[in-house]
Formats: C-alpha cells, sequence, structure tokens
C-alpha cells in the first residue's frame, strides 16, 4: 500500500516542501506519495478527521492553519504547545499528535551548517511573530546568554522578551527602528532575522533590518527568509565581513524532523537540500 504525505495550507502555491519530501521519500525507497492540499479554513475539522485512514502517515501544516488543527487533534507535544502552533501532525493507529519542528529545525541547522551553539551567546532576534517565537524558544532551551528582541510594533517584542524572562534568560525588548538597535546589534554573537523584510514579493521586499556598518564581522547572520536565496540583511551581513546563513537550511531541517517522525527513517538531509535548491532555482526562472 503506497502511504499517503502532504502539507496544507491556504494558499499553498508557494511552498516547496512537496518537491525536496518526495526527493527524500525516493532516495530512501519509501513507497509514498507527498502531496500539497490548498485546504480551506471552514474545510479543516473534516479535512483533519480523515487523517486517521491507515495509509496516510502524517502531514505538514502551513499558513493560515498552524492555530487551527490543535483542537482536532488527540495530542499535541511540548514545542507545539510552547509555540501555540503545530507544523506536523504524525498519525499512529487511528490517534493523532501535533508536533512544532520549527525551532528544532532552526537549530539544527545553525549547529550542523553552521557549527554554532548558541549556549552562553548573545543573540538579536528581528521580529516578533510565528517564527520569532520558535526562535526564542528554540535559542532559551539551547541556553542563550542574554536576547534582544526587536520588533516594528514594540508591545509584541515586550510580549515575548516576557516569555524568555519567565524562563530565566535576561531579555529586553527594542523597536526595530529606534535607536538601540545599533548597539544591541553591535554586542550581537547571532543576529536573527524572522521579519518578513527581504521576502520575494513581500511589502519590503527591497529593505534590510540593519545595515553593513551596524552588523560586527564577527556575528553570524541567519535570515529566516529563504526566497530570495541572497536577502539584502544577508547582502549586507557579507559586506561587514560576517558569516551567514539563509532560510532555507532551517525550510530543510524541519521538514527533516516530520519526515523522520513519519518514517521511523534517517531523513537524506543532503538530497532534500539539493532538491529544494533545484525547487527554488526552477521557481526563480518562471
Ligand atoms: N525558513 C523557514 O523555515 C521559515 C519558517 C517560518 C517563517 N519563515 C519566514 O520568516 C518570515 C516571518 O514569518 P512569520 O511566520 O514569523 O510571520 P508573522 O507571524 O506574520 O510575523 C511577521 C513579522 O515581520 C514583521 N514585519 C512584517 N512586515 C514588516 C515591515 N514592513 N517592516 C518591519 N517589520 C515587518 C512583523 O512585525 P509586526 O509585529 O510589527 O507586524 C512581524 O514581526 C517570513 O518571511 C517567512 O517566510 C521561514
Amino acid at each position: 500500500m503506497t502511504s499517503i504525505l502532504g502539507i496544507i495550507g491556504y494558499p499553498i502555491g508557494h511552498s516547496i516542501s512537496a518537491a525536496f519530501q518526495q526527493a527524500g521519500l525516493d532516495a530512501c525507497g519509501i513507497d509514498a506519495t507527498y502531496s500539497a492540499w490548498e485546504v480551506p479554513p471552514s474545510q479543516i475539522p473534516v479535512f483533519i478527521r480523515d487523517l486517521r485512514r491507515p495509509d496516510v502517515l502524517g502531514i505538514n501544516v502551513t499558513v493560515p492553519h498552524k492555530e487551527a488543527v490543535i483542537p482536532h487533534l488527540d495530542e499535541v507535544d511540548d514545542w507545539a504547545t510552547e509555540a501555540g502552533a503545530v507544523n506536523t501532525i504524525v498519525h499512529r493507529q487511528g490517534r493523532l499528535t501535533g508536533h512544532n519542528t520549527d525551532g528544532y529545525g532552526f537549530l539544527r541547522a545553525l549547529r550542523e551548517a553552521r557549527g554554532f551553539s548558541p549556549q552562553g551567546r548573545r543573540a538579536l532576534v528581528l521580529g516578533a511573530g510565528g517564527s520569532a517565537r520558535a526562535v526564542v524558544l528554540a535559542l532559551v532551551r539551547d541556553g542563550v546568554g542574554r536576547l534582544a528582541i526587536a520588533n516594528r510594533t514594540p508591545e509584541r517584542a515586550k510580549a515575548l522578551a516576557k516569555l524568555s524572562e519567565r524562563r530565566g534568560v535576561t531579555s529586553l525588548a527594542i523597536s526595530l527602528t529606534g535607536p538601540e538597535i545599533a548597539a544591541e546589534a553591535g554586542l550581537a554573537d547571532l543576529i536573527v532575522n524572522c521579519t518578513s523584510l527581504g521576502m520575494f514579493h513581500g511589502p519590503g521586499e527591497e529593505s534590510t533590518p540593519l545595515s553593513s556598518q551596524q552588523i560586527p564581522a564577527a556575528a553570524l547572520v541567519y535570515d529566516l527568509v529563504y526566497n530570495p536565496a541572497e536577502t539584502p540583511l544577508l547582502r549586507e551581513a557579507a559586506r561587514s565581513g560576517a558569516r551567514t546563513l539563509g532560510g532555507l537550511y532551517m525550510l530543510v531541517y524541519q521538514g527533516a524532523a516530520a519526515f523522520e517522525m513519519w518514517t521511523g527513517q534517517p531523513a537524506p538531509v543532503d538530497v532534500m537540500l539539493q532538491s529544494a535548491e533545484k525547487a527554488m532555482a526552477a521557481r526563480r526562472a518562471s
């Protein structure tokens, strides 16, 4: 029996998960198909109920369904509970468990692609939306020394800083455009962009939250945006001599964690990464 996997979102046309997940399944000789389904919010209850079919291994969940699926699941793990969002559902014998692999994917990319450990280091997180929450919680779990969170809407940065303070990490909330950002960037070992600035076809496609003069050469600059591969922020970082990491690694590593839960096999990360890069190149060319 061919097993069923896939991703739901609304819309779903932007997703490249089907390309790299199917490449991973094929490379491992697993008899499964991974599809992309556009599911309107009104159809979520029925869609999730039907995942209990014996041939379904699970699904990924993307915007705008990450919170809406939760009441329809039998269980939700600690990462997803903390994040308040589910990006992976695993089906086993009629039971559906919700997971959130974004934080794990973020940390694994940091470690494996750049050999960076957040333990005791200073981090500046730009943004305070859903991905920033996953990143902040992951950094806190991994023992980050000190956090500064900068956001356009300062109230959201304050709420996130409070969350990490409650978990014992000294945290400062600042404005993305205020005068403190230069000083915080200057002190950071790690700078992570979790805003949508620089995203292809986004509202600030050509914008960067920091200039090369504000980025220390010793820092690692990690942009969660993966389209384009070289964002305006990563260009500024390279100009300052800093090391850089693009968001495609996190995308693939969060998918690899889901792959491992569904199949019980190690994910062929290199194959998945190559196929993700190919899918992005094809998007850009079309
Ligand atoms: N690589 C990966 O695996 C991965 C995973 C998740 C997300 N991402 C990427 O990360 C980015 C953010 O995703 P998200 O899910 O966190 O989105 P979100 O929850 O909507 O949050 C968006 C963030 O961007 C800020 N922002 C939006 N437009 C802005 C502008 N014009 N100027 C300044 N700040 C602006 C928002 O600030 P306000 O609070 O002021 O609105 C907020 O902090 C997206 O580009 C997404 O593709 C990548």
